[in-house]
């Protein structure tokens, strides 16, 4: 049982979305068995979680809260160039980590991770810092998008490559507040680029 309303209780904010893909509930089971594991293998590590503001909020939040062991936190928020002038995924930083990073074992926690170019660049941003282990935790992967590389050591779920909202997930700063993931209208879907 899931201790958010129903699906049908946000019929006004969920307005333009086709289908519920993953629920509440689907969503809560699979972060806490990613806990679960993160919590094994980082025994004795005090772990840093850094986080890439603003979508990955919840997942952050719920993730914390299913880890059992000592963790530290931190975000970094990104503002992505215009499609135009977009090159490698290079992304500017508008708030960077708070404490030096060097020497820990870090674990980059994602929510979703597209065509992969934001996250090899943050990635390759903070490998320069000198961690003492850099992994990568998402909660949804798009991998048929991806045009480059990453190993990902914790997933939480495929997607297809649709567009989705909810659960931190925004269409335009839209359905952050859904606490499933949906399918968004292909009506209401406006491709930047
Ligand atoms: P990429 O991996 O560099 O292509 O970009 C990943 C970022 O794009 C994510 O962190 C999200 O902010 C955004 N994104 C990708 N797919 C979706 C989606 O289906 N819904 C909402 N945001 C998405
Ligand atoms: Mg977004």
């Amino acid at each position: 049982m899931s201790h958010y309303y129903p699906p049908e209780a946000y019929h006004e904010l969920s307005e333009g979305v086709r289908e519920v893909l993953l629920s509440a509930e689907q969503i809560e089971q699979r972060v806490r068995e990613l806990g679960a594991a993160i919590s094994r293998d980082y025994e004795g590590c005090n772990p840093l979680l850094v986080g890439v503001l603003k979508g990955v909020f919840p997942f952050m939040a719920d993730l914390l809260r299913m880890i059992t062991i000592p963790v530290e936190v931190d975000f970094i928020a990104i503002t992505r160039y215009a499609a135009a002038e977009r090159r490698n995924g290079a992304v500017r930083i508008t708030k960077d980590l708070d404490e030096p990073i060097e020497g820990r074992h870090v674990l980059f926690v994602e929510d979703v991770i597209d065509t992969g170019l934001t996250l090899s660049y943050l990635i390759r941003n903070l490998t320069s810092r000198r961690p003492a282990s850099l992994k990568v935790c998402t909660l949804f992967d798009k991998s048929r998008r991806r045009l480059i590389d990453i190993p990902l050591q914790y997933k939480g779920f495929d997607l297809p490559t649709k567009f989705v909202v909810g659960y931190g997930l925004d269409y335009r700063e839209k359905y952050r507040n859904l606490p499933f993931v949906g399918l968004l209208s292909p009506e209401v879907f406006q491709p930047d680029e």
